[in-house]
C-alpha cells in the first residue's frame, strides 16, 4: 500500500500567500462539484525541492471544463477551453505577497477515468486515474501529485518513486518505452539534468542510447525538435545541455552539420558573454535567445547545408530567409568593417587610435543590424580595436541624440523637406564623430551647413 505523505504544514509556511490561497481554493471547489483535485508535474517536483515555481498544472478526476469554470469565476479569469481533450487554461491578473500585480495561468486537465470506469475494467483501484495520468508522464520526478480536497489536503501522491529519485538526484523515466513513445523526451531529460544538476541513472543513457541508436531523433517533427531546442536555448546553462545532446549524438541526428566544435564552444561562451552584457545595459531588449545558439551551432556550414537544416526544423520560407540573410549579413558586415577600420585606424588619418574618428561611418554600417546580429558580429570579431568600436557605437553613439530639430533649421532659413533630414545628420553624424559636443556647438554647425545649402540652392536657381 503506498504510503502517504501530507505536507500541508510546508504548503502553509512556505508558499507565497496567494499561491496557498488558490490551492485551497480549488480544493474546496473541488469539494462542492464531486470532483478530486490534484496539482501535478513541474510545480510538484519544485515544492519538494524547495524551488519556487509559480507554473500550477491542476488535475480534475472528473470534468475539467466544468470545474474551470467553477474556479475561473472565482479568480475573474479568462478561460480558453478544448472540449475535445477536456482541458482548459485560465489566465488573470493577480496580486502577489509584495502587492506586485502578476498574471497567473493556470493548466487543468481532465485524468481520465472512463477507461477504469468501463465494466468489467481493472478492479477500482483507490486513486486509478490519477495514477494512471501520472504513469502517462516522462520522468518519476514530474509523476508526482498533490491532493488538493480538504480532508486530504497537502497529500503527497508518489506512485513512481518521484520523492526516492529527488532525494538521490536521479533522472529516470517511469517505464522502459519512455524513449521510443515520445523521444522528445530525450532533449526533456537532458535539459532537466543540467538544470537540477541531477544525473541520469545508468539505464536511463541506455534507454538513451539505445532509442537514438534506433532513429528516433529522426521521427520527431521539425518543430518538435525545434521547440526542444528553444527551450534548451532558454535555459541557464545552455552549453552544458548542448554538449550532452552531443555526447548523446542527438545534434548529429539532427543534422550532421550541427555537432559542437572548440570553436564553436568558444563563440558561444563570447556570445552569451555580450549578450549578458547588452542584457545588463538595456534589459527591455526581448530577443530570442535561439537564433545566437544556431548561429553558432552553424558555423562553418554551407548556405545549402544551413537550409537542408532549417528545412528539417520545418521553418516557414519567411524565418528560413530572416534566418539565412541575416547569416549572409553578418558574413558581409565584416569586410565592411575591416574597411571601415582600415581606414579609421590608418596611421596618416589617426595617429592615437582614436575610436571617435569617423564613429559616424561605423554606425552608418552597423545601423540595419539586429540586436542579435550585432552581438554575433562582435563575438566573432578578434580585432581588439574594431570591437571596442562596435561596443562604443552599441554603447554611445547608437543612443546620441540632437538639441536642435528640424525647427531650428527651418528659423535659420530653411524650408521644410526632405533636405532638413540631410542636414540634421550631417550635424548628428559630427556629434556622434566627437566634432561638437553642445547645442551651442551644433547650433553653429547647423547654421553654416545652412548658410552653404542655401548659397548653393540660390546659385543653381540663378543657372
Ligand atoms: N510531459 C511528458 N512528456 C513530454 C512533455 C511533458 O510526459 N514530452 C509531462 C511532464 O511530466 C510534465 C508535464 O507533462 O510534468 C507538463 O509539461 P511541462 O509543463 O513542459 O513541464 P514541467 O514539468 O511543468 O516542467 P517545467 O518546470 O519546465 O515547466
Amino acid at each position: 500500500k503506498l504510503k502517504i505523505r501530507n505536507v500541508s504544514g510546508i504548503l502553509k509556511d512556505k508558499l507565497p500567500k496567494y499561491i496557498f490561497k488558490l490551492l485551497k481554493l480549488a480544493g474546496e471547489l473541488g469539494d462542492e462539484l464531486g470532483f478530486s483535485v490534484y496539482v501535478v508535474g513541474g510545480f510538484v517536483r519544485d515544492l519538494l525541492m524547495a524551488i519556487p515555481n509559480h507554473d500550477i498544472d491542476l488535475c480534475v478526476e472528473g470534468n475539467g471544463i466544468v470545474f474551470a469554470h467553477a474556479l475561473g469565476k472565482r479568480l475573474n479569469a479568462s478561460i480558453t477551453e478544448h472540449i475535445k481533450f477536456k482541458t482548459a487554461i485560465l489566465e488573470y491578473t493577480v496580486e502577489t505577497d509584495s502587492g506586485e500585480k502578476i498574471l497567473m495561468k493556470i493548466d487543468i486537465a481532465t485524468s481520465r477515468l472512463e477507461y477504469y470506469e468501463s465494466p468489467g475494467a481493472l478492479p477500482n483501484v483507490e486513486h486509478s486515474s490519477i495514477r494512471l495520468d501520472l504513469y502517462r508522464r516522462d520522468f518519476t520526478i514530474n509523476a508526482v501529485a498533490l491532493e488538493l480536497n480538504q480532508t486530504n489536503f497537502g497529500n503527497i501522491l508518489d506512485f513512481y518513486g518521484a520523492q526516492r529519485d529527488i532525494k538521490n538526484k536521479i533522472i529516470q523515466p517511469i517505464h522502459s518505452l519512455s524513449f521510443i513513445e515520445d523521444p522528445t523526451r530525450i532533449i526533456r531529460a537532458i535539459l532537466f539534468e543540467v538544470r537540477l544538476n541531477f544525473k541520469l541513472s545508468l539505464q536511463t543513457e541506455r534507454l538513451i542510447n539505445n532509442a537514438i541508436q534506433l532513429g528516433m531523433i529522426k521521427k520527431i517533427s521539425g518543430q518538435r525538435i525545434f521547440h526542444g531546442f528553444q527551450l534548451v536555448c532558454e535555459e541557464e546553462n545552455t552549453l552544458a545541455c548542448l554538449k550532452r545532446m552531443d555526447e548523446f549524438k542527438v545534434l548529429q541526428e539532427i543534422h550532421p552539420i550541427l555537432p559542437l566544435t572548440d570553436a564553436k564552444e568558444e563563440l558561444i561562451l563570447e556570445l552569451e558573454k555580450i549578450s549578458n552584457a547588452y542584457e545588463m545595459l538595456y534589459q527591455k531588449s526581448k530577443r530570442e535567445n535561439w537564433v545566437l545558439y544556431l548561429l553558432a551551432l552553424c558555423l562553418g556550414a554551407k548556405y545549402l547545408e544551413v537550409s537542408e537544416l532549417l528545412k528539417r526544423l520545418m521553418f516557414s520560407s519567411k524565418a528560413t530567409h530572416s534566418f539565412l540573410s541575416m547569416r549572409e549579413q553578418c558574413r558581409d558586415m565584416k569586410f565592411k568593417i575591416k574597411a571601415w577600420s582600415e581606414m579609421a585606424f590608418s596611421p596618416q588619418n589617426n595617429k592615437d587610435k582614436n575610436i571617435r574618428y569617423k564613429m559616424s561611418m561605423l554606425a552608418d554600417i552597423l545601423n540595419p543590424l539586429s540586436v542579435n546580429a550585432m552581438i554575433f558580429v562582435i563575438a566573432t570579431e578578434k580585432d581588439a580595436d574594431i570591437r571596442k568600436a562596435i561596443l562604443y557605437y552599441i554603447t554611445k553613439a547608437r543612443e546620441e541624440k540632437l538639441s536642435i530639430t528640424g525647427k531650428s533649421l527651418i528659423k535659420m532659413g530653411m524650408s521644410p523637406g526632405v533636405e532638413i533630414k540631410t542636414v540634421l545628420k550631417q550635424v548628428l553624424d559630427a556629434k556622434i564623430d566627437g566634432l561638437i559636443k553642445d547645442k551651442q556647438e551644433e547650433l553653429n554647425l547647423a547654421e553654416s551647413l545652412v548658410k552653404n545649402f542655401l548659397e548653393e540652392k540660390s546659385k543653381n536657381n540663378k543657372n
